[in-house]
């Protein structure tokens, strides 16, 4: 016994020994911000200095200790910008006496230790900018004197802790960008002290809590881009400071409440891209100090209140995307410094205010997709500040004032869709700054002024769906940086400049529907950023200049019905990028090269109405993304139809109709599953139908014209097969009459074969008329199964599918119009 308590004498002794050495050292202090040290990466050796041998870490960069020279402290502990790694000790709680921690802009993981609650003296706590991860600790709820807390840009996770409620010295609060989720707790509203609460971009959900109303000093409300639901507390109406109400990005419904009318402070409202719905309140013209009101993106209804006039500082209004209805209220005229003012994509009815033109600072006007009647008020052509003026997608009329772009830095027009008349003002880009200009889509007439054509600025032009008429303007050709030539659908003549070669930076051309002559010229091939080109539907001949093949970007050729002629050279299967090749209803000749296999991403091949000749390659089985259509109809293709074919799974529409193809239907277009339409009718076709169930339903128009089809929808096949199942309900007589004919067919070969099959027709569909089989296919009977329809409504995917496009300027701008959502200044806006 007495041996072994010596033994633990001896140890005691040790110890104490040891600690006194100890603090005669390096104080306790000193010892945990080694700790905090060692749980750190430091690859720049930022804390070198931090000496075991000091007997106070007083000196040691980024520590500073209170003036007490008897038994200084450490008072404040700024690690910030150092490349730090690794975690945050619990030791960090031993430093009881620390009011400034700032940890800020390193790469610090792992949780913020619950421990820190013990850093009772803490005022300044910036851990932003780094990796924390999981819950923010309850603990934190301890530190009463706390005024600032930044945890902003990390991966937090976990809802704030009630306790957070507990810091009523807080006056920031910033959290924005992390993962934090839950709903928002009730004791929020304790902090009456808070001035700056952002915790945009996180994954909060659940509703606002009334409580809110109790943070009577809140300046700014940050919680954009989270999943906040339910509707906008009332209560909001006693935040009497409340300067920024960011909101936007959150599933918010309900009303916006005429409470917000309150918030006297308010200078920016960002309540868009939610689900508020009602009416816009009339209170709002009570906010003397707004300054940008952003609520689009959302349901709202009615009309839109006169009181809207008496927000006498406003610059930007934007009400855009909702629901809107009723006239444009004139009084939108006395906010003298209105700057942007965007009502697009409502039901707004009436004429376009004349008065709005009395806005002098207004830059940018934008009411397109809305139900706006009468004339653009001419006074637009002196608002000496407006740079973009969209009213696309109206029912205007009358004509666009001729001094548009005289007396301001135009920078883009958008009239289109509209049933304008007249002409092209000439000095739209006297001001040298014209970028976009989109009059598609309406009754205009006469040439394209070289006002517009000389237009050094311009980037997209596009004119189509007018009568415009004269030659093609081979100034353009002299614009850098033009990227959208958009001509289609006019009355222009003449044949397309050689000169088109120095568009260098042309990526879209469409000149279809007009009346072009002569050949494409070889110069197209210069064209090395194009991705569109569409001279569909002119009178262009000669043959398909092998220039264009250099074209490397092309994702959409269209060179459908002109008189192009000659052989389709096999360079075509270089347009690597191809996704629609439309050659229909030309002259073209000669067989289908095998090099269209290589053509991998293309979706639509449309080449009928030609007179190509030969087999039908097997590598058109290769192109695995062709998905539309395939259409070689109308064409003098013979030879069997290669098998290969039924690989092509996503295959919507096949059109082979109108060749001489032989042999069978092959049994692999079983796999066809994707198939919508099909058409085999006026070959030589014999043998089974693939018992697909999409064939059997087919019209049999479809099957027509051949030589020995047989099987459903047609006659059934002698002797039936098994693969070939025959539903039982099929009436007895039509098939007695139907094997009957099969044998008389066997046996008098081919030659009756369509007048049996007109027989059969008539015993299937006793009403319908023979018309089908009476008509010549006329040039409309052929174009009808190009399915125009995908092509034209396809803006979108078409801005999706040319990722090259300057997507800033495309996006959302729907099938006609131009971009809206590219002008929202307010996007992104601080979270
Ligand atoms: C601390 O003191 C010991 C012994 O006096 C010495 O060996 C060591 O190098 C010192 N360490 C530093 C970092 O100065
Ligand atoms: C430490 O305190 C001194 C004076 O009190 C000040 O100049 C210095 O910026 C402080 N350093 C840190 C990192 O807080
Ligand atoms: C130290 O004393 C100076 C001058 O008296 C003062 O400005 C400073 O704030 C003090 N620092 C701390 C950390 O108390
Ligand atoms: C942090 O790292 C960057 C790049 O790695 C370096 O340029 C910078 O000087 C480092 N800063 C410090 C304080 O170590
Ligand atoms: C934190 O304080 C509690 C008591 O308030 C104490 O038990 C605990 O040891 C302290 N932790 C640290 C790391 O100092
Ligand atoms: C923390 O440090 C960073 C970088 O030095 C600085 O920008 C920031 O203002 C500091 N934060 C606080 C709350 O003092
Ligand atoms: C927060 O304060 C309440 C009283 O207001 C108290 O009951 C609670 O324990 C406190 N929570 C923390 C974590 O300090
Ligand atoms: C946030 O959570 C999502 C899934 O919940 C995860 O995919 C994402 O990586 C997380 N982000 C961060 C910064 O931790
Ligand atoms: C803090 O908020 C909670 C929940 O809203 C409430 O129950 C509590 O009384 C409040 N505490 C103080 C001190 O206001
Ligand atoms: C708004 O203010 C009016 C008077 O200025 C007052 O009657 C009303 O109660 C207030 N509403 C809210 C929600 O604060
Ligand atoms: C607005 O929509 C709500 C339903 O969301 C409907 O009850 C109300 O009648 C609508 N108001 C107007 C003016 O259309
Ligand atoms: C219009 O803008 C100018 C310059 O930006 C500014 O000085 C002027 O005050 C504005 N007018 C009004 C009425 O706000």
């Amino acid at each position: 016994m007495e041996r072994i308590s010596c033994r633990r004498l001896a140890v005691f002794v040790l110890v104490i020994t040891l600690l006194v050495h100890q603090t005669k050292g390096l104080n306790i202090e000193g010892q945990h911000l080694l700790d905090i040290k060692s749980k750190l990466g430091d690859k720049f050796n930022n804390l070198g200095n931090w000496n075991p041998n000091d007997s106070a870490p007083c000196g040691w960069i980024g520590v500073n200790c209170t003036n007490d020279s008897n038994d200084p402290v450490v008072w404040s502990l700024d690690l910030s910008s150092m490349n730090l790694s690794g975690y945050l000790s619990p030791s960090i709680g031993g430093l009881v006496h620390l009011t400034h921690l700032n940890l800020s802009f390193n790469e610090l993981s792992r949780s913020i230790p619950k421990e820190i609650g013990n850093c009772s003296s803490l005022v300044v706590l910036a851990l932003n900018n780094n990796k924390f991860e999981a819950n923010i600790p309850k603990e934190l709820g301890k530190l009463s004197f706390l005024t600032t807390l930044n945890i902003y840009n990390n991966r937090l996770s976990g809802p704030f802790p009630n306790e957070i409620g507990n810091l009523s010295s807080l006056s920031q609060l910033v959290a924005y960008s992390n993962n934090i989720s839950g709903s928002l707790p009730r004791s929020l509203g304790n902090l009456t002290r808070l001035i700056s609460f952002r915790a945009g971009q996180n994954l909060i959900s659940g509703s606002l809590p009334p409580e809110i109303g109790g943070c009577e000093s809140l300046g700014l409300l940050g919680l954009a881009q989270n999943s906040l639901t339910g509707e906008v507390p009332k209560e909001i109406g006693r935040l009497k400071s409340l300067t920024d109400m960011i909101l936007w990005g959150n599933q918010l419904s309900g009303d916006v409440p005429k409470e917000l009318g309150n918030c006297s402070s308010l200078e920016i409202v960002a309540l868009y891209d939610n689900k508020l719905v009602g009416a816009i309140p009339k209170e709002l013209g009570n906010l003397k100090s707004l300054k940008n009101l952003y609520i689009y993106r959302n349901g709202l209804n009615g009309t839109i209140p006169r009181e809207i006039g008496n927000l006498s500082l406003a610059i930007e209004i934007d009400f855009s995307e909702n629901e809107l209805t009723g006239r444009i209220p004139v009084e939108f005229c006395r906010i003298s410094g209105l700057q942007l003012l965007h009502l697009f994509e409502n039901q707004l009815t009436g004429v376009i205010p004349v008065e709005l033109t009395a806005l002098k600072n207004l830059t940018k006007l934008d009411l397109s997709i809305n139900l706006l009647t009468g004339a653009i008020p001419s006074g637009f052509q002196y608002m000496t500040k407006l740079d973009s003026l969209l009213l696309f997608n109206n029912s205007l009329i009358g004509s666009i004032p001729q001094g548009l772009g005289v007396y301001s830095q135009l920078w883009l027009l958008d009239l289109s869709i509209n049933s304008l008349t007249g002409k092209i003002p000439r000095n739209l880009c006297k001001n040298g700054n014209l970028s976009f200009l989109n009059l598609g889509s309406n009754k205009l007439t006469g040439n394209i002024p070289t006002g517009v054509t000389n237009c050094k600025t311009l980037l997209q032009l596009r004119l189509a769906g007018n009568s415009f008429t004269g030659s093609f303007p081979s100034n353009l050709c002299k614009l850098e940086d033009l990227y959208a030539v958009e001509l289609d659908q006019n009355k222009l003549s003449g044949s397309i400049p050689s000169g088109i070669g120095k568009c260098y930076a042309l990526q879209r051309l469409h000149l279809s529907d007009n009346y072009f002559t002569d050949e494409l010229p070889r110069e197209v091939g210069n064209l090395s950023n194009l991705v569109i080109l569409n001279v569909s539907s002119n009178f262009l001949n000669g043959r398909i200049p092998t220039g264009i093949f250099n074209c490397k970007m092309l994702q959409r050729l269209d060179l459908s019905r002109n008189k192009f002629s000659g052989a389709l050279p096999p360079e075509i299967g270089s347009l690597s990028q191809l996704e629609l090749l439309k050659l229909s209803e030309n002259e073209l000749s000669g067989n289908v090269p095998v090099q269209l296999g290589n053509l991998s991403r293309l979706t639509e091949l449309q080449m009928g109405g030609n007179s190509f000749s030969g087999g039908i390659p097997a590598e058109l089985g290769g192109l695995s993304s062709l998905q539309i259509a395939l259409n070689l109809s109308y064409n003098n293709l013979s030879g069997a139809i290669p098998p290969e074919l039924g690989n092509l799974v996503l295959l919507e529409y096949l059109l082979l109709n109108n060749n001489n193809l032989s042999g069978e239907i092959p049994e692999s277009f079983q796999k066809l599953s994707s198939l919508l339409g099909c058409n085999f009718s006026d070959n030589d076709l014999i043998g089974p139908i693939p018992s697909l169930p999409l064939f059997q339903n087919m019209p049999v128009t479809s099957f027509f014209g051949n030589k020995g089809l047989c099987g459903k929808p047609v006659r059934e096949c002698n002797p039936p097969t098994s693969s070939l199942p025959f539903p039982q309900d099929t009436s007895n007589k039509s098939t007695r009459l139907g094997k009957i004919v099969a044998i008389t067919a066997a046996v008098i070969g081919g030659v009756s074969l369509v007048l049996i099959l007109v027989i059969i027709y008539f015993m299937r569909h006793p009403v319908e008329t023979v018309t089908p089989l009476q008509d010549k296919p006329t040039s409309s009977t052929v174009s009808d199964i190009y399915f125009p329809p995908k092509e034209g409504f396809t803006f979108r995917d078409l801005v999706v599918a040319t990722a090259n496009f300057d997507e800033r300027f495309v996006i959302g701008s729907g099938a006609c119009g131009f971009s809206k959502a590219s002008l929202h200044d307010a996007d992104n806006y601080m979270v």
